[in-house]
């Protein structure tokens, strides 16, 4: 039985004002539930919502780090660092840090989304070091609107899993949490059908079973996320290759996130 695993991506919102205040507002939305709940806030606001969570049942995660621990990295962040500020959690290889967005930004050119570089080997470089660090890695994979509508969508999701996974032995691949967040339901309100959203998640469980066979497959978790919300929580996590949510827009109160976590606790 896999325990499902809520998470919230604030993305750049919440200082670190906000941030304690609705971390702890979600602290005191969430009972014991067989649920794994945690919020993602921007760098900043890590130490204030670590404060608020404390002794609640709510973890804490970051939103990206880079791989080195120390040195000369300007605007960098180490795991340590993150650690230090109280994450145990952190995303990797989100679609908006690979400069992969949903809808098209205005004044995002090629060189600037150059500077949103995320890569497979960039993803690798940090689910090692994240292992290392102790950290729980949530590895996102996901297909774009033109790899979709070109039937591509299958072969890229197994390609960004394989890589992103390379050199990762058994044990430190059963602490990886994949989300298939498909780039075009990102902040765009298109959720991916359900039964699409657990072909694809059976999809990368299977590929993942290739990798570290299929007990191992079982035991490992898949979170969708694209546009979750309360109105749609509840099919999208009772299918059963989807192990609970990677929540943004829905993340930002509690009043649209805490429904998604009771969906989740009662699929
Ligand atoms: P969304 O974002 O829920 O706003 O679509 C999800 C995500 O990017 O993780």
């Amino acid at each position: 039985m896999r325990t499902p695993v809520i998470a919230g991506n604030w993305k750049m919102n919440h200082g670190p004002a906000a941030a304690a205040a609705l971390a702890a507002e979600i602290a005191a939305g969430v009972e014991e539930s067989g649920v794994e709940v945690l919020v993602c806030p921007p760098f900043v606001s890590l130490t204030a919502a670590a404060a608020a969570l404390q002794g609640s049942r709510v973890g804490l995660g970051a939103q990206d780090f880079f791989w080195r621990e120390s040195g000369a990295y300007t605007g960098q962040i180490s795991s340590s660092m993150i650690r230090e500020a109280g994450a145990t959690y952190v995303i990797i290889g989100h679609s908006e840090r690979r400069g992969r967005f949903g809808v098209p930004e205005e004044g995002f050119t090629p060189d600037v989304l150059a500077l949103f570089g995320e890569t497979d080997a960039t993803v690798n470089l940090k689910l090692h070091a994240a292992l290392a660090a102790g950290l729980t890695p949530i590895v996102c994979v996901g297909e774009t609107l033109a790899e979709r509508r070109r039937g591509d969508a299958d072969r890229l999701i197994a390609a960004q899993v394989a890589a992103g996974l390379r050199g990762l032995d058994a044990s430190d691949a059963s602490r990886v949490i994949i989300a298939y967040e498909p780039v075009w339901a990102i902040g765009t309100g298109e959720t991916c059908a359900p039964d699409e959203a657990q072909r694809l998640c059976e999809w990368i469980r299977n590929e993942y079973g290739a990798m570290y066979g299929s007990a191992a497959a079982e035991a490992a978790r898949v979170q969708y996320g694209g546009s979750v919300k309360a109105a749609n929580a509840a099919e999208l996590l009772s299918q059963p290759d989807i192990d609970g949510a990677l929540v943004g827009g829905a993340s930002l109160n509690a009043a649209d996130f805490l429904p998604i976590v009771r969906a989740a606790q009662e699929a």
